[in-house]
């Protein structure tokens, strides 16, 4: 995915402008560029690389104007390079855009406009959409061009795109008008005094305003400085929200942590309170969702839950899947969306589905929701960002309250979705099996929850020892059972991204049908053996491993002893029942990945060939 940030008013454009792309340098960080529009002139910035190598250049070859659109790139059509960077310009270079999205039928459209004479300069599909819309201005032939004919162009050319879009659009003959539109991307209006803003995240436009229009798929902005208007892509006016965004600027930037993983993984004690709040009922002993816009009989009727996303959240279905089926005894399977959207696996009437994504806008994800919607299915999200596609397009939902999560590495995202999972198999349990004594046990269980993650975060300078001392392996394993068999997993995907060391979680079971063959003196195994039911059973995996020479590293309950009696070392987490392991036993795996990602001298917010949220196939 890419971002992209407008801005028309008084100010400056170009700190504007580039304040904001910094602020969504975690949506790509391939190349960056941008257009002010000034005197009747588009003036062109772009650079290969990060937001700085942009500003680098700016200092060498500076611009000013009040009006301008830019974009950070995560390549997909084409590779990088600065003519591949954003803004595109039309044939006549007098029209600028930048682009977050796909443009699935380009090759044709390109085809075409090859044969009207368009010339392109570079591999993108967006150039594409550049020329499109010059070219169905060229054809209404009429100068100069308003802001009408620019908007029926724009109609025009986007109707005849496959695909996804959140653009910006400037033209040389409409000096302080920004454009807008999207269908599939997100796009931002934010309304300033005197001034308005795009953005494809509101974290762009924080410091500026607060009171923002979230475009809808199909929807058009005008935007100058004192007013803007909203149009449908039919054309005619449609009806807007102006909300007031949650959170401010403080909240968007690092503060006093070096990094955005890190202040993010210090802040789960109050995500989780955040997403717990209001939503725990002491009187009737479980959890309020008023969100899933469902009745407690209609709840009473669903005999099997699907739970899908990618990546994190795709383990974070998978804890879900032992939390539903432990606590509400309801059969629950889980899926990559990826695979879900394209099986046709056969889905029980009354299967009711759950998608989760912090973004909500993964492609896969929204791809898996809209296919269960087909087939009729209930279709649930679990999201964080609340004016997603995802979030938009379900029947409903829970909304994670995790605030804004900025570093690529999904991290609090994670623990709430797992907290979020034991809400739900907690409301489900109680209208099932569970008796009001076993669900206020559950209440008071989760309510001091917080306090504990508190302690792990306390750990943190002894889990950052832990990562230097093992910073010099080359191959890691992760190993759980149960609810912490995705807990492994998780901490190997944590390694991997960040510090590009191959890492691969497993059920510790499954250790000697194979994975055995790894372990060496070299290859520690990161073993998460809380004091449950089948500790016993891992402290004789950890001594197996310790018999071929293997480092273990263990994740155990504060005083077994009998844990650092087998394994080099032990990372200690407070005492807590099974459903809340997971997310207890996750933090230390993120602590040490950070640190040894820092230690190695990774740019953990930004590991390469990542960004925050995948909005292609
Ligand atoms: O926004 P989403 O939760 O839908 O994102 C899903 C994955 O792309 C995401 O969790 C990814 O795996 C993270 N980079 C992992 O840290």
């Amino acid at each position: 995915m890419c971002g992209i940030v407008g801005y028309v008013g008084k100010a400056e454009a170009v700190p504007v402008l580039l304040d904001g792309l910094r602020r969504l340098e975690y949506r790509g960080y391939d190349s960056a560029g941008l257009v002010i529009l000034r005197d009747g002139e588009l003036f062109r910035r772009r650079a290969v690389g990060r937001i700085k190598n942009l500003a680098k250049l700016l200092e060498e070859q500076p611009v000013a104007g009040h009006l301008g659109i830019c974009h950070t790139r995560w390549a997909t059509h084409g590779g990088v390079s600065e003519a591949n960077a954003h803004p595109h310009l039309d044939r006549s270079g007098e029209l600028a855009l930048v682009h977050n999205g796909v443009i699935e039928n380009y090759r044709d459209l390109r085809e075409e406009l090859i044969g009207h004479g368009c010339e392109f300069r570079s591999q993108t599909d967006t150039e594409v959409l550049a020329m499109l819309v010059g070219r169905e201005l060229d054809l209404r032939g009429e100068t100069p061009v308003t802001k009408e004919l620019l908007l029926g162009a724009m109609r025009k050319a986007l109707r005849r795109v496959q695909g996804t879009y959140g653009i910006g659009v400037v033209h040389r003959q409409l000096p302080g008008m920004l454009f807008g539109a999207r269908r599939g991307s997100p796009l931002v209006l934010g309304i300033g005094k005197g001034e308005h803003f795009l953005a494809s995240d509101v974290a762009a436009l924080v410091t500026h305003t607060r009171e923002v229009v979230y475009l809808k798929d199909y929807e058009m902005v005008t935007a100058w400085e004192d007013g803007f208007e909203i149009s449908s892509l039919a054309g005619g006016g449609c009806s807007y929200e102006i909300n007031t965004v949650e959170f401010g600027a403080e909240e968007v930037s690092k503060g006093k942590y070096p990094h955005y993983m890190l202040k993010e993984i210090f802040e789960q004690p109050n995500s989780l309170r955040d997403t717990m709040r209001g939503r725990l009922s002491s009187e009737e002993a479980t959890a309020i969702l008023g969100g899933l816009n469902m009745s407690n009989s209609e709840l009473r009727s669903v005999e099997r839950v699907v739970l899908s996303g990618c990546g994190t959240a795709h383990h974070a279905a998978m804890v879900g899947e032992y939390l539903i089926e432990s606590m509400a005894q309801l059969p629950t399977e889980c899926e990559f969306a990826s695979e879900l959207r394209y099986r046709n696996a056969p889905m029980p009437k009354d299967t009711l589905v759950f998608v989760i994504s912090q973004s909500g806008e993964t492609a896969d994800t929204l791809a898996a929701l809209q296919e269960c919607r087909r087939k009729g299915h209930r279709s649930l999200a679990i999201c964080n960002n609340v004016a997603s596609t995802i979030a938009r397009e379900s029947d409903g939902g829970v909304y994670m309250h995790a605030g804004p999560e900025i570093g690529v590495a999904a991290t609090k995202s994670f623990t709430s979705q797992v907290l979020v999972l034991n809400l739900i198999a907690l409301l489900i349990g109680r209208i099932h099996n569970l008796s009001s004594m076993q669900g206020r046990e559950i209440l008071k269980e989760l309510e001091q929850l917080p306090e504990k993650v508190e302690k792990v975060l306390a750990t943190g300078d002894a889990i950052a020892a832990l990562a230097r001392k093992y910073a010099s392996c080359k191959n890691f394993l992760f190993l759980g059972r149960q609810a912490n068999y995705p807990v492994a997993l998780e901490g190997a995907l944590k390694l991997k991204e960040i510090s590009y060391l191959p890492a691969t979680g497993h059920p510790t079971a499954e250790l000697k049908h194979g994975i055995i063959a790894l372990i060496n003196e070299e290859t520690p195994s990161v073993v998460i053996a809380p004091s449950d039911a089948v500790f016993d059973k891992n402290l004789s995996n950890i001594e197996e491993i310790r018999a071929r020479k293997g480092p273990v590293i263990a994740v155990g309950t504060e005083g077994n002893r009998s844990l650092e009696e087998v394994a080099d070392d032990v990372i200690w987490i407070p005492e807590a029942p099974d459903y809340l392991v997971p997310i207890l036993a996750t933090i230390p795996l993120q602590l040490f990945a950070y640190h040894l990602a820092v230690s190695l001298g990774c740019d953990v917010d930004k590991p390469r060939n990542l960004a925050k949220s995948v909005t292609v196939e």
